[in-house]
Formats: structure tokens, sequence, C-alpha cells
């Protein structure tokens, strides 16, 4: 064979190996190593032939401990990096997690009026809150909560301002840290009841630490942004 045609050969087996590439085929695709690509499997809902009861899901064996949930129930000190543990899977805790303390009559949440006494307000905490806001609030509010965002002045309905004297008016809910919690994670419905939002949640976007450290610093840009020479400082 002379060397012309082997070239051509091996060119023209090579061209048949990788088919053409892109082209809609009906056929599965040849596989030169299967390795473990198919295999049995049991998948939740499937039936099995192996348990009498012909199912593949398992009940767990009496006494296992659900992942991310330890088992102790002592208060001794050494529990304590347990317990934390296990309240923060169970978002056991109305005050951090929600931002209420129950319901009323009527089935409406009863915001708590300052961050859960759980958080200490600190220069940490607000710095973080700082950052937080610049990143997620800010384009809208602004970075002085005024409402002046370069999206916030498009928006409709605008914005708010967050230092608006009707928000800081004895038991208008927006004095309540409990509220402004869930405004951030739950956005604010539009009023006629379409679904849509005329603030979009950001629970999505945060843990429940961060949104509470924004409050803190959205109290903080009120407090700055109302003070006096006279002023001694914030509510906390
Ligand atoms: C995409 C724009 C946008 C972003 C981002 C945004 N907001 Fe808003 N926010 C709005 C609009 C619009 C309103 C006014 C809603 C209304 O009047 O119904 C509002 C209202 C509010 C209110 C007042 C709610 C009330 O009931 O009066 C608070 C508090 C607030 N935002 C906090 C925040 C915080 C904190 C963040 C960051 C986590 C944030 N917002 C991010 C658009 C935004």
């Amino acid at each position: 064979m002379n060397n012309r045609l082997s070239t051509t050969l091996v060119i023209l087996s090579l061209a048949t190996i990788a088919g053409c590439r892109g082209d809609r085929e009906d056929a599965p695709p040849r596989e030169f190593f299967p390795d473990l690509d198919t295999q049995l499997k049991w998948t939740p809902q499937g039936g099995s032939e192996m348990f009498a009861d012909g199912r593949t899901m398992r009940q767990p064996p009496a006494g296992a401990v659900p992942f991310g949930r330890r088992a102790t129930t002592s208060d001794a000190p050494w529990a304590t990096p347990w317990n934390a543990e296990r309240d923060r899977f169970l978002k056991d805790d109305p005050a951090f997690f929600e931002g209420t303390a129950g319901r009323d009559a009527a089935g409406n949440p009863i915001f708590i009026e300052k961050l859960p006494a759980s958080i200490s307000v600190d220069k940490a905490l607000l710095l973080r809150g700082q950052e937080r806001f610049n990143i997620y609030c800010s384009v809208c509010h602004g970075y002085l909560g005024d409402g002046k965002g370069v999206v916030g002045v498009q928006y409709s309905p605008a914005a708010a301002d967050l230092n608006n004297p009707a928000f800081l008016a004895p038991g208008a809910p927006q004095t309540k840290d409990g509220y402004i919690f869930n405004i951030i994670r739950h956005g604010k419905p539009k009023p006629d009841g379409s679904g849509g939002f005329t603030m979009p949640p950001y629970g999505h976007a945060m843990s429940e630490a961060d949104s509470w450290a924004i409050v803190a610093y959205v109290r903080a840009l009120q407090a700055a942004r109302g003070a006096q020479p006279s002023s001694t400082g914030g509510s906390r």
C-alpha cells in the first residue's frame, strides 16, 4: 500500500468514527467505554424486589437522627452549640426567623418592636448591614436610604424614602423592626391582590442574620439623617 492510499484510508475511517457532529440521530450513541454509564439503581418512589414490602424507600431505624439535627435534649453548657444548631435547623425562634411574637386574635402577625434579644447590636453588625444594604437595597433606596437609587427613581411606585417621617411616627408599622425584617424577606405585595410586588422580596438572597443586620443599618441611617447636634444616639 502506498503512502497516499493509507493516509486516505486513515482519514476515511476517522471520519466514520467521528460521524457528522451536530447531526440528529435516533440510534443510541456508540459507547466504546461504557464504564458505569448505565447501571441498576433504586429510585425513591420505585419498587424493589429485595424488601418484603416491595418498596425502595425504607423507614429509618428507630431513634435515627435527621441530618443537621442533634438528639440532645440537655441544657448543660456542653450542649449549647448543638442546641443552637438544632434551633437554627428547626427555625424554632419566631422572633429571629420571622420577626414576630405570635399572632393576634385575627391571625395577623405581631411584629416585634426591636431586634431580637439574641442579636447583639455592635459595630460588626452595622458594618455587615451597611455592606449588605449597599449591595441589595441601595440600587433602589439609595446609599442614604432616601429612595434616590438609580433604579428606585425609575420605579413605580417610587422606592420609599426610608426616612419618611410617616415611617417614624409612633404606631406606624415601619417603626417595628420585625416589620422591616418582613419587608426585606417577603417584599411588599401589591395592594391589588394580583400576587405581584411593589417591592420585591429578598429572603432568597440572604440569611435571616443578614436581614437583621440590614434592619439595624436602616435604623442607623434613619438616626443619622434625623440627627441633631444635641442627639445622643439611637434607641438601642
Ligand atoms: C427593586 C427596587 C427595590 C429594592 C432593591 C429594594 N426595595 Fe425597598 N422598596 C421598593 C419600593 C418600590 C418600595 C415602595 C413600596 C410601596 O410603596 O408599596 C419599597 C419600600 C420599602 C420599605 C417600606 C415598606 C412599607 O411598608 O412602607 C422598606 C422598609 C424597604 N423598602 C426596605 C428595603 C430594604 C432594607 C432593601 C434591601 C434588602 C430594599 N428595600 C430593597 C423597592 C425596592
